[in-house]
């Protein structure tokens, strides 16, 4: 397949090229200027795919480093780090605010882009780490010493193409492939095509890519191990999940047997309340909507505490007696999260048998007894019991364990916990569905369609 005409639409032009360069030019010169002004000893440089070239087009997020000398104290890193992003962008004029991942730093917008300002120490080898961020400045040198530059089409064609198919990003929302991975697998398989290639035919959980032949891949036990180049202790790719490794193998797969431009644009969901409905109607299941409050903490922070505790509620209803089929949750991002729980079997029979022991053990029967005395009877020569059912549908179950005296019982996050408890609602989803704002029905219909987007 030819990708001119992709590479025309995902490959920044001579102008975005200019502009994104010379506002990073401006940045480094107003930081460092700071820097001295203040008497700060540190350092700003540009880190990330605008160094390297390997932007896409329209999504350039500007990543710059603070370098600090390695006597630094932590503490002063953070302060004057911050605090040096905070004047850069009230000089030139933006908005901010402190994100804190591992790691604080804070991020602005200034000219329409995305700047993040990262303290950092100014490490030379992966022997003097000191923060988990500082690996960065490595990985900038190596891709500019390794990556040739007609790779760098190949890497956009990837990266944008894994941005199609869903599984672009380190982040937890997403669990898949970092750009700083994406660049290393086009230096292990040369071009798009070999990487998609390898993937499609060869690519097996427990794939060690080891390009500087470092040998410590055996010691990582991720489904892909990449071995950081500037660093043998770092598995580059130990965010990927199995599922999205799996995903962009099929997605590979489906691409080489038809190749086509329209992997290369992300798929558009048309749809409405009504069709969304009918879909879950035809299901025959039972599907409520679980809504609450997010919590305000950062997104990666956010996405593992709803993974959590997904797992945990929908562990307590089967160990209940309840079937849930699937179970899945969304959230914006800011004020509200949802999970959506969809049942086989929703209500339970009033009574549940209660096995106690068999009639022999003189010592065992009399405790069974103790306990349910004239209730028991006998099957064969085994007491059993019929106890009411103590809840008789998933939904007072729900409301049981989600009240205060009880939500300590479900493993959730900790900040969701208070946020759950106070603010949740459940609801059948017809009650609610038309209600909700775009982002909920695109996620209703892909918890419909999970395998949308891996086909074209
Ligand atoms: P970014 O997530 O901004 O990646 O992290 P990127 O390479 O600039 O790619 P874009 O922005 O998606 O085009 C900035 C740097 O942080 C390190 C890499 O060195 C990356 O270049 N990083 C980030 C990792 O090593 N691993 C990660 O999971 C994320
Ligand atoms: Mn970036």
């Amino acid at each position: 397949m030819k990708y001119d005409s992709v590479l025309k639409q995902i490959k920044p032009d001579k102008y975005e090229k200019e502009k994104v360069t010379k506002l990073a030019g401006k940045i480094i010169a107003v930081l460092n200027h700071l820097a001295e002004k203040n008497d700060i000893p540190a350092e700003a440089t540009l880190v990330g795919s605008v160094a390297k070239g390997t932007w896409l087009s329209g999504k350039a997020d500007v990543d710059i480093f603070l370098k600090f000398p390695l006597e630094t104290s932590m503490r002063e890193l953070k302060e004057k780090g911050l605090y040096l992003g905070y004047e850069c962008i009230k000089k030139i004029g933006g908005y901010g605010e402190e994100r804190f991942a591992s790691h604080p730093y804070v991020t602005g917008k200034l000219e329409g882009y995305e700047i993040d300002f990262v303290p950092c120490y100014s490490i030379k080898s992966s022997k003097q780490l000191k923060s988990a961020v500082d690996r960065t400045i490595l990985h900038n040198i190596y891709i500019q010493q390794n990556l040739k530059k007609d790779q760098i089409d190949e890497v956009l064609l990837l990266k944008k193409f894994m941005d199609s198919v869903e599984c672009y990003g380190s982040e937890f929302k997403v669990g898949g492939f970092a750009g700083y991975l994406c660049e290393l697998l086009i230096l292990k398989y040369d071009d798009f095509e070999g990487v998609l290639n390898a993937a499609a035919q060869e690519w097996k959980p427990g794939l060690i890519i080891d390009l500087e032949n470092l040998k410590t891949g055996e010691k990582f036990s991720e489904p892909l191990v990449c071995v950081d180049p500037v660093d043998e202790n770092r598995n580059v790719a130990a965010a990927l999940t199995l599922k999205k490794m799996a995903e962009f193998v099929i997605a590979s797969r489906n691409f080489s047997n038809k190749p086509q431009e329209d992997y290369f644009s992300t798929r558009n969901i048309y749809t409405n309340p009504e069709s969304i409905l009918k879909q879950f109607k035809q299901r025959k299941t039972k599907t409520i909507l679980i809504t609450f409050k997010a919590p305000d903490i950062p997104p990666d922070a956010l996405y593992a505490q709803l993974e959590k505790t997904k797992i945990a509620l929908t562990k307590k209803l089967v160990d209940e007696g309840f079937m849930v089929e699937k179970s899945s949750y969304w959230t914006n991002e800011n004020d509200l999260a949802i999970f959506i729980l969809e049942f086989v079997l929703w209500s339970l029979p009033a009574y549940q048998k209660h096995w106690g022991p068999k009639i022999w053990n003189q010592v065992h029967q009399n405790k069974f007894l103790e306990k349910y005395g004239e209730d028991a009877y006998l099957d064969q020569d085994r007491w059993v019991v019929e106890l009411p059912w103590k809840y008789e549908d998933a939904y007072s179950f729900l409301k049981f364990i989600l009240a205060e005296e009880n939500i300590h019982h479900l493993k959730t996050g900790k900040q969701i916990k208070n946020e759950l408890r106070r603010t949740y609602k459940i609801n059948d989803i017809d009650e609610v569905i038309s209600d909700m704002e775009l982002g909920v029905l695109n996620f209703l219909f892909k918890f419909l369609n999970p395998n949308w987007h891996l086909w074209r």
